[in-house]
């Protein structure tokens, strides 16, 4: 897909529903007594994946496009599936999953596509072993397929070498059916959307720092859930306004978690000139409208804690650091390599083929910005993170960007092209 030079961009722009957001509402409401009700739901791949892995364990999910229905069969209501369960492209419902199957009263067998099929499961299969789960790599390569038997589970407490809300929450999920107390210390404050949303369809679970706790439960119940705009899909436009020259565009509606606010934090230290409008503050999950207008931008190191607060940021941060004044350092986010693709190789591949400069380093990107970019051909390597972060690039190229296998911004936002189009003037 062919990409040129933009004018200012001109708007307002209404992003698609949080996908972590989404995933935890089909899934916790399928093990919830009585009915979930779902608006803002992300229709993007991943999501529907989650759908019909529920489905396909007997869970009703009427998915009308604008609302989603999940009737749920209570915490031991799912059936064991007569299919192979399909994760697609989807990291999230793998690991997310597999700590709700640890407990089942069955047995399966899951997988996903090719990149699933290369991602780290130890890091799920350790702890839900350590509890009692009979889970197995059917390659013995510590990736899915992954092999399931569900079994009795005991509380752990978990502490994990890695700061991932996916391994934190499936140990969460695991410890609803264990036989006492589950708790999870990370070394650095992933997302807590699983806390919120557990607590909201009654779990008994606590959070303190960096630990988190729950405690067996009898029964979840059956919830409305209105999903926000999905901060690290506003990114996009956050960046590309930032940019362009001239622009000023309106995001409406847009989770702003403190556990996933870093791009907010990174583009305000930056020098960007960003207004938070109509917040909503309550005890489920913050949103408020952004308005965002072109800024000077000078360059910061990013590391530490602030990491997993952007982590599927990078990408698009990376991207914008070109235009910012000096250079930009992104240290301590190693994780970014067992992502979608190894986004430290392909972020630095395509900057270079843009024409920017950049070192990679073991655990982050070292970008020198200032340099003009020229366009040229970007390879997706069919992660939809790095499709949308060089669309964004190219509205700052002066020749023409060819992004390959563009369309496989599906899996998280389908319909961006057509809503980075519209803001061009
Ligand atoms: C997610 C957690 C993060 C993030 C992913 C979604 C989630 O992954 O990168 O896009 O919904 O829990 P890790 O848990 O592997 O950091």
């Amino acid at each position: 897909m062919k990409f040129s030079k933009s004018g200012p961009l001109k708007g307002t722009v209404t992003i698609p529903g949080d996908k972590s957001i989404s995933h935890r509402s089909v899934m916790f409401g399928s093990i919830a007594r009585g009915t979930t009700e779902i608006t803002g739901f992300l229709q993007g791949a991943d999501c529907l994946s989650t759908i019909s892995c529920f489905e396909k364990m007997g869970i009703q999910i009427e998915n009308t496009g604008s609302s989603v229905l999940v009737h749920g069969n209570g915490l031991h209501g799912l059936k064991a599936p007569e299919q192979i369960l399909d994760c697609g492209n989807s990291g999230t419902t793998t690991r997310l999953i597999s700590g709700i199957l640890a407990a089942q009263n069955f047995s399966c067998t899951l997988t996903g596509d090719d990149s699933i099929q290369k991602r780290p499961m130890k890091r799920i299969m350790e702890p839900l072993s350590m509890m009692g789960a009979q889970i197995s790599s059917l390659r013995s390569n510590g990736c899915a397929p992954l092999q399931i038997t569900g079994s009795p589970l005991h509380g752990i407490h978990y502490t994990s070498k890695v700061a991932s809300a996916q391994v934190k929450s499936s140990i969460l999920l695991a410890g609803l059916y264990a036989d006492g107390e589950t708790s999870v210390t990370e070394p650095a404050l992933s997302r807590n959307h699983s806390e919120i949303m557990l607590k909201y369809f009654g779990a008994d679970i606590r959070s303190e720092g960096c630990t988190a706790s729950i405690r067996p439960a009898e029964e979840l119940y059956g919830q409305k859930i209105t999903v926000p705009g999905d901060i690290s899909s506003a990114a996009y436009f956050i960046a590309a306004a930032l940019i362009v020259p001239g622009s000023e565009v309106l995001i409406k509606d847009v989770g702003i978690n403190p556990t996933r606010d870093g791009m907010l934090r990174v583009c305000r230290e930056m020098g960007a000139d960003i207004e938070l409008l109509n917040p909503v503050y309550d005890d489920g999950e913050p949103r408020a409208d952004l308005l965002i207008r072109h800024s000077h931008l000078k360059a910061m190191e990013i590391k530490g804690d602030l990491i997993p607060a952007l982590i599927d940021e990078i990408p698009v941060i990376a991207v914008m650091a070109c235009a910012a004044e000096g250079n930009t350092v992104i240290k301590d986010a190693a994780e970014l390599r067992v992502k979608e693709s190894d986004r430290i190789l392909t972020v630095a591949n395509n900057l270079r083929a843009l024409g920017a400069d950049v070192d990679e380093l073991d655990d982050g990107l070292v970008i020198y910005g200032g340099k003009p970019l020229t366009g040229g051909i970007i390879e997706s390597y069919m992660d939809h993170r790095i499709a949308m972060s060089f669309a964004v690039g190219s509205l700052i190229a002066n020749g023409e960007t060819d992004i390959r296998n563009a369309e496989c911004v599906n899996i998280s936002y389908p319909g961006f092209y057509e809503d980075l189009e519209k803001l061009k003037h």
